[in-house]
C-alpha cells in the first residue's frame, strides 16, 4: 500500500511575521510536518498543492525552505496562486529529472514568469501528475491548451496505470462565492480530458481551505484544508470569513486491489482512547 500524505494552502510569510498579523502559518506548518514524521505508518510521500508562502517573496520562500528541511518525507510541490512557479521549481522540485517534469510554455503570461510546472512522478504502480493552475498575477487559475494536450497524452501514453491528478484550484464550484469567485476558469476543459481517462483515481486540490469532494464527470476532486488557516462554510454568499478550525493534512492511502481511500488527519489532534468494554478485547 502507497501512502500518500498532502500538504496545502501553508500561507508562509517570512521568519517572525504572523499572517495578516495574526496567524503563525510558519508554526503551524512545523507542526503538521512533526505531525506527518510522526505517522505510522510513515507517509512514502507528500503533495504540497500550492499557496505554500503567501506573497511569493524570496525570503518567504526562504522561511519556507527552512521548514521543509524538517519534512524526513520525499515531496512534491505545484504552485498555486500565490506562489512563483519558478521559485517552487527551483526549491523543490530539485529531484524531478528531465523524464519526470515538463515545463510547458504560458500562453498568457503577463509577468515575467512565462513558465508552468507540470509534472509525472512514476511509482510503478500509480502515476502522479502535478498540473500547475496558476496564472501570473491571478488569483483564479486556468489550465491553457499546451497543459491540457500534455495532460491528455501524458493519461493516454499509459491507460491501464492508475493515477492522481494533483493540482491547486479545484475543477469545480464549492458554493463558497467568494472563493469560487478565483476558481478554475474553464474547468469542462480539464473535465472533458479527464473523461477521455477513467484511470484517473481523483484530482486532489487545495485553494479553498476546507475540506470538500465533488465528482468532475465520474472523477472524485478533493479539495484538503489548509495547515494554516481555514476559510468558513459560509454558503449565504457571506465574504471572506475564516474560522479558527484547525490545521489539517490529507493521507490518501493507494492499492491496486482497494484503489484510493481517502482521510482528512487534524494537527495537534488528541491521543486516541480505548473505552471499557473494548479493554477486555485487547
Ligand atoms: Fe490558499
Ligand atoms: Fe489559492
Amino acid at each position: 500500500m502507497l501512502v500518500i500524505a498532502q500538504i496545502t494552502d501553508c500561507h508562509v510569510v517570512e521568519a517572525g511575521r504572523l499572517l495578516y498579523d495574526s496567524v503563525d502559518t510558519a508554526t503551524r506548518l512545523e507542526h503538521a510536518i512533526a505531525h506527518l514524521n510522526a505517522m505510522r505508518p510513515k507517509p512514502d510521500l507528500v503533495l504540497a498543492t500550492g499557496d505554500l508562502v503567501n506573497d511569493g517573496l524570496p525570503a518567504q520562500y526562504d522561511n519556507l525552505e527552512r521548514i521543509l528541511a524538517g519534512l524526513d518525507i520525499p515531496l512534491y510541490a505545484i504552485p498555486g496562486n500565490h506562489d512563483i512557479p519558478s521559485e517552487v521549481r527551483a526549491r523543490f522540485c530539485q529531484h524531478l529529472d528531465a523524464h519526470q517534469a515538463d515545463v510547458g510554455p504560458r500562453s498568457r503570461a503577463r509577468s515575467g514568469d512565462t513558465s508552468s510546472l507540470d509534472y509525472v512522478v512514476e511509482l510503478g504502480e500509480l502515476r502522479l501528475i502535478g498540473l500547475d493552475t496558476s496564472v501570473p498575477n491571478e488569483n483564479g487559475g486556468q489550465l491553457n491548451h499546451h497543459q491540457l494536450s500534455w495532460l491528455d497524452a501524458t493519461l493516454g501514453a499509459a491507460p491501464d496505470v492508475p493515477a492522481i491528478v494533483f493540482q491547486h484550484h479545484p475543477p469545480f464550484v464549492t458554493g463558497i462565492a467568494w472563493m469560487d469567485e478565483s476558481g478554475l476558469a474553464d474547468s469542462a476543459a480539464e473535465a472533458s480530458v479527464l473523461a477521455r481517462h477513467p484511470q484517473v483515481a481523483a484530482v486532489l486540490c487545495g485553494h479553498i481551505h476546507r475540506p470538500i469532494q465533488s465528482l468532475v464527470g465520474a472523477t472524485l476532486a478533493m479539495v484538503c484544508p489548509s495547515t494554516g488557516v481555514q476559510v468558513a462554510l459560509a454558503l449565504d454568499g457571506t465574504p471572506y470569513g475564516y474560522v479558527d478550525e484547525p490545521g489539517s493534512v490529507g493521507l490518501h492511502l493507494f492499492a491496486p486491489e482497494t484503489g484510493l481511500v481517502s482521510h482528512i488527519s487534524q494537527v495537534g489532534s488528541p491521543t486516541p482512547w480505548i473505552p471499557p468494554w473494548a479493554r477486555e478485547l485487547l
